[in-house]
């Protein structure tokens, strides 16, 4: 696996940040990776001697285990840091934080944050490349990839796919993020959800976009669900859980009138019932847990092509 100089040393804040190229060498390096973590030993000595920082300052599952997990099966050393346990606490500003971070000379520092432009902020003034682990409203761009990835390991052909990107689109960093990376890769988005849910600018960002489930996903080749991001319905028109899930949430009614071939992802967490049914998160179409495996390989290609790894031992 040749280096990619293109990648190294660079930061992931926004899949802006990735030419379709980039993305498409993030997904087959991710390929590659992904073996690795069905050896019975699964660890490469790739990353030895390199240290990774992740600073999650909200909580997560799926990001913070998996970028923890990738970083250790390329024998990198992986530092955790909470912003609840950090002098962020004793009233430290940001700034403090990253000199005194960089003081310590890592090598690559992961960022989720509930405030959109944390980590670009990091990245200036970090001198090691910064991944945004999801920030605020803004983007969540290993997400994108790994939704990318799995869905790349159905369809071999991602021109031109039919992908409908459904519900709280407003608050979603995940649909952002994807929005970006679909549209460099020409796959044609159509966003769904309540008018108070859909970005004003939402006719730029996508190919279609409607307040009609059923016309949504009627001939998708990907339906993506997304969260009710209750954290951040503050000053946003929701009515309330039972009514969206009435009128939003995705069935496997839906579902029968997309593509035969047709799949279906969630970020995760999931509002069971809400959003989605029980009956599509355990149906035919549901990749979701795909999606938590590939988070780990897309994550493991991230560190490896950021930070320039040579190439993973047998
Ligand atoms: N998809 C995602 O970002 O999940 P977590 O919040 O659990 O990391």
């Amino acid at each position: 696996m040749a280096t990619d100089m293109a990648l190294s040393g660079k930061s992931i804040v926004s899949m802006a940040d990735l030419s379709a190229d980039h993305i498409r060498q993030v997904l087959s390096t991710a390929a590659m990776m992904k073996e690795i973590s069905e050896r019975e030993v699964k660890k490469a000595p790739t990353l030895r001697g390199r240290t990774v920082i992740n600073f999650f300052a909200e909580p997560s599952t799926r990001t913070r285990t998996s970028f923890e997990i990738a970083g250790k099966r390329l024998s990198a050393d992986v530092i955790n840091i909470s912003a609840s346990g950090s002098s962020l606490s004793k009233g430290e500003t940001l700034k403090d934080m990253a000199a005194n971070l960089q003081a310590m000379k890592p090598d690559l520092m992961v960022v989720r944050s509930p405030h959109s432009g944390v980590p670009h902020l990091l990245s200036n003034w970090m001198a090691c490349p910064v991944i945004n682990a999801g920030d605020g409203r803004h983007e969540h761009p290993t997400q994108a990839l790994l939704d990318l990835m799995t869905i790349h390991e159905r369809r071999e052909d991602l021109e031109g796919l039919k992908v409908t990107i459904l519900g709280d689109i407003l608050n979603s960093r995940v649909a952002r993020s994807n929005m970006i990376g679909m549209a460099r890769l020409g796959m044609e988005v159509t966003a769904c959800g309540p008018a108070t849910m859909l970005p004003t600018n939402i006719g730029q960002m996508v190919a279609h976009h409607t307040t009609d489930v059923a016309e949504a996903v009627r001939g998708a080749d990907v339906v993506m669900a997304l969260r009710i991001q209750k954290e951040r319905l503050e000053g946003c028109k929701f009515p309330n859980l039972r009514e969206y899930s009435r009128y939003f949430g995705l069935t496997a009614a839906h579902m029968k009138h997309a593509s035969p071939q047709a799949i279906v992802l969630h970020p995760g967490p999931i509002n069971q019932g809400v959003e989605i049914s029980p009956d599509v998160v355990e149906g035919p179409w549901s990749v979701i847990l795909n999606q938590v495996t590939n988070g780990v390989a897309v994550r493991m290609a991230a560190l490896y092509l950021l930070l320039g790894g040579a190439q993973p031992e047998a």
